[in-house]
């Protein structure tokens, strides 16, 4: 349960994600996941109760705080765990229709990162996340409780590929998640501290318009690949020297840009 790398393949692998404390494990539920198993102290068998006859058959392991800890790695401090059945991945093109307003995660590594851009986007009226196939899963334990539980709540999925998707240059696999967003009426802008990047405020994010913010790698920023797709650089104008901004802090300030332009109170 502490290795990172190695949860990040086999949850993925085995279909299950592990979700964490009542509140945690009761949001998933109601949106739809179906747990596996239950472990927890037994101060927790009676809260947890009505959840449990919504899935009669799957069993509910109860242990000593001690052994919780021995299995785990971790204190539990929240008292339970549960494993989960990973929801099936909507296809993109249908978290598309009706969506006006999307954010692409290109490759964030950080789980605390896509953690916190879900909680923005569902705060700030984002209809659908994308993730790039190399972004960390939002699944993933610390997403999840950075997320507030907003990752059971916006409808998201994991493109299938992606302009940077490790493709060397000019093996770029056609129909893409740029592709994509074109086909269904999105205009592209990519968050990026290019040269001629267009100051957010300049930038028509009116709500005619269906717009796609691209956010990229804490590290490098958005690949060049992707850069080149896209079909407007945007940029946050910043002072004091700074060079560049957290990506979950650039996602709230777009976000909320777009919110203030479509009207929303
Ligand atoms: C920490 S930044 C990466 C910095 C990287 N050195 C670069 O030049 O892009 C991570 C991501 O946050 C977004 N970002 C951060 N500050 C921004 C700003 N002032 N304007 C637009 N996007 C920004 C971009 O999407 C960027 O790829």
């Amino acid at each position: 349960m502490t290795d990172v790398r190695l949860r990040s393949s086999m949850e993925v692998q085995r279909g299950l994600f592990m979700a964490e404390s009542f509140n945690v494990i009761q949001r998933a539920m109601d949106s739809g996941c179906a747990p596996r198993s239950f472990l927890m102290s037994q101060k927790w068998v009676e809260q947890f109760a009505p959840l449990f006859t919504r899935f009669p058959d799957v069993p509910v392991f109860v242990g000593e705080e001690s052994l919780l800890e021995s299995l785990t790695g971790f204190h539990l401090h929240r008292g339970a765990l549960a494993a989960m059945q990973r929801p099936e991945m909507p296809a993109a093109s249908e978290l598309l229709e009706g969506a006006r307003t999307v954010a692409v995660l290109e490759n964030i590594v950080d789980h605390t990162n896509v953690g916190a851009m879900f909680r923005s986007a569902a705060a700030l009226d984002v209809d659908a996340v994308l993730v790039t196939p190399q972004c960390a899963d939002p699944l993933y334990r610390r997403s999840i409780r950075v997320s507030m539980g907003t990752v059971f709540q916006v409808p998201w999925t994991r493109l299938g590929a992606w302009p940077h998707a490790h493709h060397p240059p000019g093996e770029e696999t056609a129909h893409d998640g740029v592709d994509l967003l074109h086909d269904a009426g999105f205009d592209v802008l990519a968050l990026a501290l290019s040269d001629g990047a267009v100051a957010l405020d300049q930038v028509d994010l009116s709500p005619g318009r269906k717009v796609a913010f691209v956010l990229g790698a804490e590290g490098h920023g958005l690949a060049h690949a992707t850069l080149q797709a896209v079909d407007q650089h945007v940029v946050i104008p910043m002072s004091g020297q700074v060079d560049s901004l957290n990506v979950a802090a650039a996602s709230a300030v777009v976000f909320w840009q777009r919110r203030a332009a479509s009207g929303i109170r």
